[in-house]
């Protein structure tokens, strides 16, 4: 990739100041123990204590002077960084370093999509790459360690913390997940520009009830092995440094108390050898939960369930002593947790550099960057409708535009949730890029209509109504704030906020086409917003280039190809809703009796009756995997190799693609497969490979897929992980609910 090698010619002159030092793990180890045997108590559970330094500079110094810290969290001030780092290391006893966290989500100062919104470009080299920067430019601030990616599957869009999730599909997230890993901690963590990543919320924290935040989980262990593990397990499996417990408790057991998840599956189903922290005083939150009396007994417990490094609450450090005292715990336990923490130490190589080089060239903002996170705002938006081709604009022919809504030129709301460092002047709009872009040639005239997405005045509309008689064509830029997703900001109404959706419907009514850009945190119940549009592109909060990468796909510089990696549902009401359900007992036959089609009166039945809702059907409003194109593209000519596998071969699949319009695009093939009978139900579908396929207008492809039957694996009725014979169907097409379909067996 083009993009990468610039990004790495960046980082080089970054990294030059400052060498990378591998160790083999036998030397990280030895040097391990060696510490290990010179610590005492107290700073072994100083190790395991995060702060984040707020309060008096004076304590804090004194703390990490006494070998009291083993990390710190948002600082970003490389000169203050590298003074705390000057106590540990020149004033402390045994000269260990801190390292430094900072919740770099979706970019440090180059603000990409959120993660959401990578997720829809199904590209796991650019979101390497948007990693890739993110640790960069956070590494040449002082940065060791993000707390991402954020893995939870997210199956409930009133969840605000959706936005930094990678969507509800348990194989794209864990493809998507693992390369922002591989982004993050580069090929060598001990590379100046590698920072250690922390797969996140350890775990179930997405399916909290009602899509409230914190809220309680009820995840079966199937069910937990099935869909919300796999993501973690991939982590793991390419090098993950570290992990984060979650908030949520599971059936009663708080993730940071819970031995099952952190010691039998975590270290020993899947050999992780780095740390856990704990989130944010979840350790003491567990006696809000009533799951611990108080400070004490919640430490007891997280440091029983292998939970290594406390954030922020301090209860290891107050009662570790008394807890080793009583015999509640061992040394042996908290020396595990701090050989799990040390061990990371040597390898971030913080122990050699342990300083950040304040003399090297700046890379924030770089020019590659910005153009990175252009070209991830653009993979990332999904045209949702393109009614009488409405799109791309043409140049040469338009002469007036009206530009409408609250995000169109929405600096800091552009940029979405998680932006501790990413600067709003940065960022360019799409009101801005359309003056800068066309401003000469094509008139265009600005009238908001309502100020914010919440704003439900409605006394600005008529001067929107007013620019859109005017103009060819109308743009409404609508969405969310920044601010009403990510943590704590759960909503129970999906619907554009404030006066939105009438001011949609006002410029509609002037018959002038209506182009509807929407940037949001999360999918929105749009359905009626979508009637009154021709066209519908849909931007998960698309970051600073946001402005450029909506202006370039409205006039055709670009041709969309992002894909929903969330199903949109029409109403709230039909929440849960995803692709990868069970099939019922009755599954839905393709009609549905809406409630008006029901007689008065009518005599109770239950026949012919299937799993939906009267007034709101089965059909979600977008189905998971869908997103239109300026082209159009045809599957013909579905093959397998062979139908009949046993367990250890690999399926080879087959598809003709054809770019049958006028635009070069790109075409996300998505294979999904069905294991028809289980020893325990099984989903309708699920996704199992993903390709974005380059066709020229005109061109045909054939794509051919390989699948190793190894990978249709589940745990079955004896919670016992195996590929069961049997009937399977396949579909190859370009969403969850269309495509080509074919059937194979496994012996
Ligand atoms: C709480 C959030 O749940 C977590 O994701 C984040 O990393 C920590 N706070 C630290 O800011």
């Amino acid at each position: 990739m083009i993009r990468i090698s610039v990004i790495i010619a960046a980082s080089l002159l970054f990294i030059t100041c400052r060498p990378a030092i591998s160790a083999t793990h036998d030397d990280v180890d030895r040097k391990v123990e060696e510490l290990l045997s010179k610590m005492t108590l107290e700073e072994k559970l100083g190790q395991m204590n995060q702060l984040s330094p707020w309060g008096d500079p004076s304590e804090i110094a004194s703390a990490i002077r006494k070998g009291h810290v083993g990390s710190i969290l948002n600082v970003v001030d490389p000169e203050m960084l590298n003074a705390v780092q000057k106590i540990a290391m020149e004033e402390s006893r045994l000269k260990i370093p801190v390292i430094v966290g900072r919740d770099v989500i979706h970019g440090f100062k180059t603000i990409y999509p959120i993660p959401l919104g990578q997720a829809a470009s199904f590209n796991p080299e650019l979101v390497e790459e948007g990693a890739r920067v993110a640790a960069i430019e956070a590494a040449s601030v002082g940065v060791h360690w993000t707390f991402a990616p954020m893995i939870d599957i997210a199956r409930d869009p009133r969840w605000g913390r959706i936005a930094e999730s990678l969507g509800e599909d348990t194989y794209l997230t864990s493809v998507l997940g693992a390369a922002m890993v591989k982004g993050f901690q580069g090929s060598d963590l001990s590379d100046p520009s590698s920072i250690a990543a922390c797969p996140k919320h350890f775990v179930g924290y997405g399916a909290g009830e009602g899509g409230r935040d914190y809220a309680s989980t009820f995840i079966p262990e199937r069910t937990l092995r099935n869909v919300y593990l796999p993501p973690f397990e991939e982590a793991v499996k390419v090098g993950a440094a570290t992990f984060m417990t979650s908030f949520n408790d599971n059936d009663g057991v708080p993730s940071t108390g819970n031995k099952f998840i952190l010691e039998q599956v975590l270290r020993k189903e899947w050999n992780f050898d780095g740390f856990v922290v704990s989130d944010w005083a979840s350790v003491t939150e567990m006696i809000a939960h009533g799951f611990a009396k108080d400070p004490k007994e919640a430490a007891e417990k997280a440091i029983k369930a292998g939970v290594d490094m406390e954030m922020v609450s301090g209860s290891y450090m107050s009662s570790g002593k008394q807890l080793l005292e009583e015999g509640k715990i061992t040394m042996g336990m908290i020396d595990d947790a701090v050989r799990n923490i040390l061990r990371i130490k040597f390898r971030l190589g913080l122990f050699e550099n342990p300083y950040v080089d304040t003399s090297a060239p700046p890379v924030l903002y770089a020019p590659a960057h910005l153009e990175s996170a252009k070209e991830a705002a653009i993979q990332s938006a999904i045209l949702l409708k393109n009614e009488g081709e409405v799109l791309p604009l043409n140049a040469n022919t338009i002469k007036t535009i009206a530009v409408v809504g609250p995000m169109a030129d929405a600096a800091h709301d552009q940029l979405g949730t998680w932006i501790f460092d990413g600067d709003k002047n940065y960022t360019r709009t799409p009101l801005a890029t359309l003056k800068e872009q066309y401003g000469n040639d094509i008139r265009i005239l600005y009238a908001a209509g309502t100020e914010f997405s919440r704003d439900a005045r409605t006394d600005g509309i008529a001067a929107a109504v007013n620019v859109a008689r005017q103009a060819d064509v109308v743009l409404a830029f609508v969405g969310e704030e920044a601010i009403l997703s990510g943590e704590a900001h759960s909503l129970a109404n999906l619907n554009l906020q404030g006066a939105q959706s009438d001011l949609i419907a006002a410029v509609a009514t002037t018959g002038k086409p209506v182009v509807t850009v929407v940037m949001a945190g999360r999918p929105l119940t749009i359905g009626r917003d979508v009637e009154v549009s021709n066209a519908v592109l849909y931007n998960f909060h698309p970051g600073t280039m946001g402005g450029p990468a909506i202006v370039d796909l409205l006039f055709g510089k670009a041709v969309p190809s992002g894909k929903l990696p969330v199903t949109f549902p029409k109403e709230v009401g039909q929440i849960p809703v995803y692709y990868s359900h069970n099939s019922t007992g009755r599954p839905y036959q393709g009609s549905e009796t809406m409630l008006n089609d029901i007689p008065q009166e009518a005599g109770q039945t239950s026949l012919g009756n299937t799993s939906f809702y009267l007034d709101a059907g089965f059909a979600p409003l977008y189905p998971f995997g869908y997103g239109l194109s300026y082209t159009t593209f045809e599957y013909a000519n579905l093959r397998l190799f062979s139908s009949s596998l046993k367990a250890n071969d690999v399926l080879t699949v087959s598809v003709d693609i054809a770019n049958t319009g006028k635009y070069d695009g790109v075409e996300v093939a998505q294979l999904y497969v069905q294991d028809c009978f289980g020893s325990v139900t099984r989903p309708v579908k699920e996704l199992k490979r993903f390709e974005r396929v380059p066709l020229k207008a005109g061109e045909k492809k054939t794509v051919t897929f390989t699948l190793p039957i190894s990978e249709l694996a589940f745990y079955n009725i004896d919670m016992i992980k195996t590929v069961e014979a049997g009937d399977f169907n396949l579909w190859v097409g370009t969403n969850s609910q269309a495509g080509l379909m074919t059937s194979f067996m496994v012996e």
